[in-house]
């Protein structure tokens, strides 16, 4: 039998919106604490979309980018598959915009033979669109072409709502194939699933429905019960030392970012799970007291006083801020300036390793990623940075294209934010992307978002 494929990120391309809001002037704006939001929250920079974009631009700007440095043909590319929750139609899915915009440049017809479908299911759409696309290609039914897979998304809350401050926005588009240059991903997969209503959108409501508090204690929890299911693979793949945990066989961990600061309360509720049996726990109980004993296990419980007190004191422990500074903080910098992309957090976190480790040599170094989107599931995985990573990763330029955005005011976010996409006025005129150019209003194109290149 021939051994399988090593399968996983050959490149990716990401977009974020030209237009950012500094959170010290919404936090004055608010009324709110501007260490709530910089510190509490870690929101620096907020990425506002202008008028002429929407998921589908977002995700076509990305894809082309990809396509033009890696000098792609449409004929190499087998499928082009969308995760996402920012679809503005019930039936159409952004795959075949993406495919229209992409025709634009490629030529009328280039793409019609490929697969184009979007994984709905909050922010973790994108990450079923790349195990997906994975197994497409470990499976041969790829015939040696490769898989485009794009996380795009717009998170919108109500004005003067709490989940206001971790809005955001991005597209990463993602070529997949074998032999990686970037990123390999192992077979080791963990999901968790489960019927919650922790956050979801109503067909009748435009921006969604929050359990913000709850939220965080099912995020946990099917985070946990995914790396549960996980390590029934990774500990055939990896063999642990006496008094390893098997966080330690991580370098860097990537974490689905609704907002910043989650990734310190996901990565404390990972290590003291994978800490408490091992000998370093007395040293931590030295500066921490007692983990508090827990009865039932459920979501409630993990969001009581006594509970989440606890889990402070460990995040100032000394252990866990020397793991946590080195192999988590580096995934959250880019999500920082941009906030919630829901799907596109998670690869958004990939990117900033990549950008922020350059002083490093990351080849045969395991990132574990932890995938969640509300409603619920969860996917632990892991991957190993490819003998080719660095000379791939150059061409990223993530924080460069964050520091070259332009600063809006309050006023104007205000503005954006009820505006409807294609609205015209806008703040930037597009340039050498994809926009919407129209929106319908006949009898048979009543909503139909019009794209083109501009
Ligand atoms: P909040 O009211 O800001 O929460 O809402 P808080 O009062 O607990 O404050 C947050 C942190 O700021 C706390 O830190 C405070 O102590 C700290 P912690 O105790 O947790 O370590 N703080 C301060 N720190 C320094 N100086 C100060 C100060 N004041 C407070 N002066 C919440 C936060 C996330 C609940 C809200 O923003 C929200 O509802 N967001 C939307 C929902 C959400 O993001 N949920 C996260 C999990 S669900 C998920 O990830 C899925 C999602 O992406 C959607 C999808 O899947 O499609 C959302």
């Amino acid at each position: 039998m021939s051994a399988k494929p090593t399968v996983g990120v050959d490149d990716v391309a990401a977009y974020v919106p030209k237009l950012y809001l500094d959170m010290e002037e919404f936090a004055k704006r608010r009324g709110l604490s501007v260490d709530h939001i910089k510190k509490g929250i870690g929101m620096l920079e907020m990425a506002v979309p202008d008028t002429y974009e929407d998921a589908a631009t977002m995700a076509a700007n990305a894809a082309l980018e990809l396509l033009k440095k890696n000098d792609l043909k449409p004929s190499q590319i087998g499928r082009i598959y969308v995760g996402t929750e920012s679809m503005d139609d019930k039936s159409k899915p952004i795959a075949s915009k993406v495919v229209g915009m992409l025709e634009e440049v490629f030529g009328q017809g280039s793409f019609s033979h490929v697969d184009g479908v979007d994984h709905v299911f909050a922010c973790i759409g994108a990450t079923y669109a790349l195990e997906n696309t994975l197994d497409w290609i470990r499976s041969g039914r790829n015939r040696g072409k490769v898989g485009v897979v794009i996380a795009t998304d717009i998170a919108k809350y109500d004005l003067g709502s709490d989940g206001e401050y971790t809005q955001g926005a991005g597209a990463v588009a993602m070529l997949v194939k074998e032999e990686p240059r970037l990123v390999l991903l192992e077979e080791a997969v963990g999901t968790c699933t489960k019927n919650e209503r922790d956050f979801f959108k109503p067909l009748e409501r435009e921006n969604p429905v929050v359990d913000g508090k709850y939220s965080i204690g099912v995020y946990l929890d099917a985070m946990k019960c995914a790396y549960l299911n996980f390590l029934k693979d990774f500990l055939k793949i990896v063999k642990l030392e006496p008094n390893e945990a098997p966080t330690d066989k991580a370098d860097y961990l990537a974490f689905h970012l609704p907002f910043p600061e989650m990734a310190t309360q996901a990565a404390a509720y990972l290590f003291i799970h994978d800490w408490r049996d091992l000998p370093r726990w007395k040293e931590i109980e030295k500066e921490t007291g007692p983990l508090p004993p827990r009865k039932n296990y459920t979501v409630e419980e993990l969001l009581t006083e006594e509970y989440r007190q606890f889990r402070k004191r460990f995040t100032s422990s000394t252990q866990f801020k020397e793991v946590y500074s080195k192999k988590v903080y580096p995934s959250t910098i880019a999500g920082r300036r941009i906030g919630n992309s829901y799907t596109a957090s998670l690869y958004f976190s990939l990117l900033s390793i990549l950008e922020t480790q350059r002083a490093h040599d990351l080849v045969g170094k395991r990132v574990g990623f932890a995938s969640y989107g509300s409603g619920c599931s969860a996917k632990v995985f892991s991957g190993v940075f490819a003998e080719e990573y660095k000379q791939v990763s150059q061409s990223i330029r993530l924080f460069e294209k964050l520091d070259t955005r332009k600063r809006i005011s309050f006023d104007d976010y205000v503005r954006l934010h009820e505006s409807k996409p294609g609205s015209g006025d806008s703040i930037l005129q597009p340039q050498n992307e994809y926009a919407i150019v129209k929106v319908g209003r006949g009898e048979t194109d009543f909503g139909f978002r019009y794209y083109k290149y501009v």
